[in-house]
């Protein structure tokens, strides 16, 4: 079976980040950073570290700094330089010309929708999905472990997670079939089944590399849970059709779209780093006792 490489990765940054508020009235959640880097950048590289070429991010209103941040910064760089100060952190953060595409989804009517605003610019090949809010920490990272995966079975991969049986209700819950090691066949797949109702604890978290089918069944899409356009349900049609896994993520997971996940997040890494981990668990400690 030949299997066709994923190239593509689209990032979804047009959700509205409610439970971020304040924080995200005039900054996008995407943009809120773990330590030093925002959680978008986590994201790209990771991407960029599983042979990503292009990053495809589909925006709404008030998401630009989303674009300035992977674009030349003149006035910080010229700045910079004049002050004889490294340029090294502010050009990784550059995207290679033509490697980045922006498209508009114009209202938030979902994750399924804002997969489908990409289509034109995914074409009929398969794709990654990032979603910049869930924080996957692994050495190699979520998407590389995916897409390794995904060249041995090619169809469908998901990232899986199993959460706490009262967290079900807030996951797209998959129906397991036969396990593999670290690999899990997706039989089934519901969005947010209400509680006591979910086939299983094993969830489905923000990595997807899926087939370009999966656009044209978003194409005729109606309203699933929460009243949006959902991924889960237009992925759930493939069942059966295409090989359909979900892979257990070597590594940690942040929900950082939710204020402990991220607050967990930002210890976690501040802890690990060489240059503030010491100071940091020192006052930790100190401020625990
Ligand atoms: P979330 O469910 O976390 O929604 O979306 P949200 O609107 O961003 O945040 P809250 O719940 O109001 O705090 C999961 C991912 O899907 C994207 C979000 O940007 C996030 O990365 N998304 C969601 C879209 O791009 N468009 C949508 O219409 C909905």
């Amino acid at each position: 079976m030949a299997v066709n490489r994923v190239r593509k990765a689209v990032f979804p940054v047009g959700g509205l980040g409610t439970r971020f508020l304040p924080a995200t009235k005039a900054m996008p959640k995407e943009m809120l950073p773990v330590v030093d880097r925002p959680l978008i950048q986590y994201a790209v590289d990771e991407a960029i570290e599983a042979g990503i070429e292009q990053m495809i991010f589909v925006t709404g209103r008030g998401k630009s700094a989303i674009e300035d941040h992977f674009d030349i910064a003149y006035e910080l760089e010229t700045t910079m330089t004049a002050r004889g100060k490294s340029l090294d952190l502010l050009r990784q953060t550059r995207l290679t010309p033509g490697a980045v595409a922006y498209v508009r989804q114009q209202e938030p009517l979902g994750l399924g929708h804002a997969v489908w605003c990409a289509r034109d610019i995914v074409g009929d090949e398969p794709f990654a999905v990032l979603l910049a809010d869930d924080f996957m920490v692994g050495t190699p990272g979520c998407l590389k472990q995916m897409v390794d995966a995904y060249m041995q079975l090619g169809g469908n991969m998901i990232c899986a997670q199993e959460v706490p049986d009262d967290q079900t209700h807030m996951y797209g819950v998959i129906t397991p079939g036969v396990r593999d090691g670290a690999l899990t066949e997706v039989k089934g797949l519901v969005e947010k089944p209400p509680r006591g109702t979910a086939p299983s604890n094993l969830s489905v978290i923000g990595r997807y590399i899926l087939q370009p089918e999966v656009i044209r069944v978003l194409e005729t899409q109606g309203k699933g849970a929460g009243g949006e356009i959902q991924l889960t349900d237009a992925m759930a049609q493939l069942i059966g059709d295409q090989p359909f896994h979900g892979l257990t993520f070597a590594g940690t997971r942040y929900d950082c779209g939710d204020k402990t996940g991220y607050v967990n997040a930002n210890i976690a890494v501040a802890l690990a780093r060489a240059d503030i981990g010491p100071s940091v668990r020192a006052f930790v400690v100190d401020l625990l006792r």
